[in-house]
């Protein structure tokens, strides 16, 4: 029912209890480490060999790291924030035409992560969009506010140029040729999720977005520049991630773990709200096609380090992953 958005709601006065986590469960926001900070690359380096061990470093250590003069056009980031904050301050009836809570459908508006399978609700509202190939989903996508699909179609493009040339980056890192990672997730698919995460009167008791890793292969987001949220475990502790103006965050997804043999992490994350301002993140998602076949490169099996993973369709991996409750272990586990 679109009457549970968080966004309909001008003002919430208390954390409703459908949002309270177990005492044992809460972010514990005084013991986050607010000054160490995730590696950042310079995509525009042209010394090309040190960004490749960069971007392997990044991923072996972290899974994550934020990138600049990463060739998306600093204007059409700011588009993008500004139609997705226009599409959630949007009346509640015209919100209500896209509302739906079912996780296969390719355009939807929704709120928390999963409402049919958790217990708890996260404090997060957000727009989730198939963006390729655009001709089959732009059509469908909401026409208002009136340029939004030109510029959440032009986002889409730019941002898929990104991560086409991460996979080429990382695919080297990894000693494969370049265009390996490209050719066996084939024909990906990319999918957005637009979030929106109001002020909250009580953040200590509840999450944005509870820990958990991401299903696909490469995440890109995109932060609100001002406001900080995004929370990334290291060691046992999690790590603020400072955002940084114009930069993007990059992480791995548990493909890429299974498609590195376990070099490459897919870490758990969250996303944390606050007191004070409303926060919003865009994150362009590059999914594996779902008749890719996802098993151990065999230049990763080498001796002293079998294949940890059997192999696995991208479809069979992501109707698991969407039947469990976010707060289960990490999904990979489950196909060793
Ligand atoms: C996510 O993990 O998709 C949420 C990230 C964020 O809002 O910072
Ligand atoms: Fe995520």
């Amino acid at each position: 029912m679109a009457d549970q958005l968080l966004s309909t709601v001008s003002h919430h006065s208390s954390l409703p209890d459908t949002y309270v986590r177990p005492e044992s469960q809460r972010p514990r926001l005084h013991e986050v480490v607010r000054d160490a900070n995730i590696p950042t690359i310079d995509l525009g380096s042209p010394d090309v060999s040190r960004v490749i061990a960069q971007v392997g470093d990044a991923c072996r250590s972290f899974g994550f790291f934020q990138v600049v003069n990463h060739g998306v056009p600093v204007e059409l980031m700011l588009a993008m924030m500004a139609v997705a904050s226009e599409f959630f301050r949007l009346p509640p009836e015209e919100k209500a035409k896209h509302y739906s809570d079912d996780p296969t459908k390719k355009m939807r508006l929704s709120t928390s992560f999963n409402i049919r399978k958790e217990t708890v609700r996260n404090w997060r509202d957000y727009l989730r969009l198939h963006c390729y190939p655009l001709e089959e989903f732009v059509p469908g996508w909401p026409s208002n506010p009136a340029s939004f699909k030109e510029v959440v179609s032009g986002y889409c493009r730019e941002v898929r140029q990104l991560g086409l040339r991460l996979l080429g980056l990382i695919s080297l890192s990894l000693g494969l040729e370049e265009a390996y990672m490209v050719k066996v997730l084939g024909e990906q698919e990319q999918h957005m999720a637009v979030n929106y995460y109001p002020k909250c009167p009580e953040p200590e008791l509840t999450y944005g977005l509870q820990a958990h890793t991401d299903p696909n292969a490469l995440t890109i987001l995109l932060q609100d520049p001002k406001v900080a949220g995004l929370q990334v475990l290291k060691n046992g502790k999690w790590i603020a991630v400072n955002p940084q103006p114009d930069a993007y965050v990059i992480n791995i997804g548990d493909q890429l773990q299974a498609l590195s043999n376990g070099r490459y992490r897919s870490v758990c994350h969250r996303a944390v709200v606050n007191s004070e301002t409303d926060r919003m993140s865009v994150a362009s998602f590059l999914c594996p096609c779902n008749s890719a076949v996802i098993s151990t490169p065999e230049k990763l099996v080498v001796d002293g380090s079998p294949a940890i993973y059997r192999s696995y369709t991208y479809e069979e991996y992501y109707n698991k992953f969407w039947s469990r409750n976010l707060d289960d272990e990490h999904c990979l586990e489950l196909f060793k």
